[in-house]
């Protein structure tokens, strides 16, 4: 499908060889994902070495921190490793757009002259793909493999409670609408955040450790624990996290989830907070993440950045959230509290709710 003449190659070599005929025929749909999306990343990173020899496409986002659903999108970082100076990210997405329009069957848009320079592809569905292809391309951007290494960490401490609270989340969240950051609303990556400071910062006894502030076991140098001036560090052994780690907190998912809609509805200091998994609760002031009250001295737009805010774990100064405008914040929150109504009145009809929540 994605080549079109061309000869595809065998996708499932290596997971089909190592099953039974009857295996074969159940094999997950997680599984042709994961295997799809290693294709596709892999049939990519041959085309763009035809124009940067040096160069690798790496996973990063749900595809490769464990919280995709069968609709997202592929997030790909080209990173090019050359000692040469190499093309400008601008010149290469024109270059490889020219090239993946001509050699493939995607729908190819290429974003040169965008904040961060990014290619678009897409197929649209099709038999064997019923919900198509969506894929991004940027380049160089370091900083969103590490963000998705450490939430892959998280989810790794303790799988079933966060990889089910994420999923649910993402699809509630794009189920209802809120999911837009192109629409004043927020990024699955911003929800991520969120249920990831609730578990570390608001939960008491906590879920989850705080992996930023793990002392490291052995001293690191400075380039290991920098990125520019970005501090990249985290406790990564998860191995070891996980023999050490016993969390008192016996809540199930679904009290998470419940408390979790409460906290985000009514308990959240939305004017004056900001949620920062590194650090815990912040205040905006003590960020020069100015709000409403501080109107007079600063232009709508920046007010209009800062009315939800989630600081990046790494890139401190981003607010994650400055894409959530006045509107779109009103409508998450009243999203929060139409879903921590609907759990509060029917938990005895769990599983009914949950369903009428994402309706
Ligand atoms: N990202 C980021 N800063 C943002 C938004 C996204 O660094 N403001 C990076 C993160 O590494 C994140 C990745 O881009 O993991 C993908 O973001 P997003 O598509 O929002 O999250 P996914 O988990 O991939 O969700 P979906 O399944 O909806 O694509
Ligand atoms: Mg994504």
């Amino acid at each position: 499908i994605i080549l079109g003449a061309h000869q595809p190659p065998n996708l499932f070599a290596n997971a089909s060889s190592m099953m039974q005929p009857s295996q074969r025929r159940h094999m997950s749909r997680n599984l042709f994902l994961s295997e799809l999306s290693q294709y596709v990343r892999k049939l990519l990173e041959k085309l763009t070495r035809t124009i940067e020899p040096e160069s690798r496409l790496l996973s990063f986002g749900s595809t490769a921190n464990g919280f995709s659903l069968r609709n997202s999108d592929m997030d790909l970082c080209c990173l090019i490793d050359s000692d040469q100076p190499p093309l400008a990210a601008s010149d290469l997405v024109t270059m490889l757009g020219d090239l993946l329009e001509r050699e493939t069957k995607f729908h190819v848009k290429p974003l040169p002259y965008a904040r961060i320079p990014i290619i678009k592809l897409s197929l649209g569905p099709s038999q064997g793909l019923p919900y198509g292809i969506a894929c991004d391309i940027g380049f160089e951007n370091r900083l969103a493999l590490e963000n998705t290494r450490l939430l892959l960490s998280y989810a790794s401490v303790d799988p079933t409670r966060v990889r089910t609270m994420v999923l649910f989340l993402k699809v509630w969240s794009k189920r209802r609408k809120i999911n837009s950051p192109y629409r004043g609303t927020l990024s699955s990556y911003g929800y991520v955040l969120l249920v990831i400071y609730f578990l570390v910062h608001v939960k008491n006894p906590p879920v989850l450790p705080n992996l930023q502030q793990i002392p490291p076991l052995r001293p690191i140098s400075h380039e290991d624990m920098h990125f520019g001036e970005h501090n990249i560090w985290f406790f990564d052994d998860i191995e070891l996290l996980r023999q050490r780690w016993r969390s008192s907190n016996t809540q199930s998912v679904a009290e998470l989830l419940i408390d979790f809609f409460k906290y985000y509805s009514r308990d959240f200091s939305y004017n004056t907070g900001v949620a920062s998994i590194r650090a815990g609760l912040l205040k905006k002031e003590s960020k020069g993440w100015l709000n409403d009250f501080d109107g007079s001295r600063y232009s709508e737009t920046s007010r209009d950045r800062n009315r939800l805010c989630i600081e990046d774990p790494f890139e401190t100064n981003y607010n994650v959230a400055r894409t959530v405008t006045k509107d779109g914040l009103y409508t998450i929150r009243g999203e929060f509290m139409r879903a921590s109504r609907i759990l509060a009145t029917r938990p005895e009809r769990a599983i009914n709710a949950l369903a009428q929540l994402c309706e």
